[in-house]
């Protein structure tokens, strides 16, 4: 209801201003206690990756990107919140203007390229914030790193977060760093994940606890590419894969003003390829590797459409651009 008088103001502004300012609005009504007063939802909790869930409702990467915000983003009522992408040195991300709305698609398209302000600063942020919910941290590369050694970038992140995350999500289908999603591809995901895996199992003996590793991969994937990424899943027991970040297809956004931008595109029109592969992946991994599904979730009905494809989580982000924190209780309540 607030929302939807606050939006009209927020969708005059720059999108990247609106986003900024939006974030110092929750922290402020966080910190004055108004939070508190949103209606709530009784979730059902949820047991996956060995973590238990309060709900199965969470926020996507990207928003928070230096987990600069997370008690005001978790006072909105998820049962979980994951933050990054973030990169082992900081970096700016591409020029501005990087972040388009296309309301009439209920859309958006973002070219941030991983903007973030380092793995170290990202650590003393959640260490600060004390939060006891569940807490994943998005990994990724910096941009001057070739994909040759985009590996040391990886294990670099997982070090330095491992003690202080409830799962590591590793994210290699972002469109805005120039070939990242070559490391989708069979040879290089292989040798990425075996080194993921030994690093995950040293570092478990090193701090006598089990930090899931969760996968996050493109929905601009066929049959057989989801194919072969289920069997190298499996192969190397990851523990969870997130499907999926934003799409470069505009088939479904043609004609629109910004459609022609580079970048991700997300929202609504990136759900219907999000539940394909997330029904592609429950159909390869039986069951052995669970799935986290998120693209295109603007009503409760959309959220349970993940779950009904063979999800065991979902997590929003446009939708909260375009329908404010009541999505988040409606998407609670739809699956509780
Ligand atoms: C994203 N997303 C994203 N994903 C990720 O893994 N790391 C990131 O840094 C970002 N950054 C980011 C910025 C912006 C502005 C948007 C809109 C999205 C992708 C996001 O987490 C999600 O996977 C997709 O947006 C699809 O879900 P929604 O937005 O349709 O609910």
């Amino acid at each position: 209801m607030l929302y939807s008088l606050l939006r009209p103001a927020l969708f005059s502004l720059d999108p990247e201003d609106a986003h900024g300012f939006t974030l110092a609005g929750l922290d402020i009504a966080h910190r004055i206690g108004l939070l508190n007063l949103l209606p709530r939802a009784t979730g059902k909790p949820v047991y996956v990756m060995g973590i238990d869930f309060p709900n199965a409702v969470g926020l996507a990467a990207g928003l928070d990107k230096d987990g600069a915000h997370i008690n005001a983003l978790a006072a909105l009522g998820f049962g979980f919140i994951e933050i990054g992408t973030v990169t082992p040195r900081p970096q700016p991300g591409n020029p501005k203007p990087r972040m388009f709305r296309l309301p009439a698609a209920e859309a958006i398209i973002n070219r941030m390229g991983f903007n973030n302000l380092g793995i170290e600063n990202l650590v003393r942020n959640v260490q600060a914030s004390g939060l006891k919910g569940v807490l994943g941290i998005n990994i990724g590369k910096n941009k001057d790193t070739p994909n040759e050694q985009a590996v040391d970038d990886y294990l670099a992140c997982l070090d330095t977060v491992y003690a202080h995350a409830s799962y590591v999500t590793v994210n290699i289908s972002s469109p805005n760093t120039q070939n990242l999603r070559e490391l989708q591809k069979d040879d290089a995901l292989d040798a990425l994940l075996s080194a993921i895996k030994l690093r995950q199992s040293d570092l478990a003996q090193q701090h006598g606890k089990y930090v899931p590793i969760a996968l996050k991969i493109a929905p601009d994937l066929d049959d057989a590419q989801v194919a072969a990424i289920a069997a190298l899943l499996m192969m190397h027991r990851i523990d969870a894969v997130i499907a999926t970040n934003t799409t470069i297809a505009r088939d479904a956004v043609a004609g629109l003003p910004n459609a022609e931008e580079a970048g991700g595109l997300s929202g609504a029109p990136v759900r219907a390829a999000s539940t394909r592969v997330v029904r592609a992946l429950a159909r390869h991994l039986k069951n052995e590797v669970p799935i986290i599904g998120v693209g295109g979730i603007l009503s409760g009905d959309d959220a349970q459409e993940k779950i009904a494809a063979g999800a065991s989580l979902v997590q929003l982000y446009t939708g909260l651009i375009y329908r404010g924190p009541a999505l988040v209780r409606e998407c609670v309540q739809q699956l509780a």
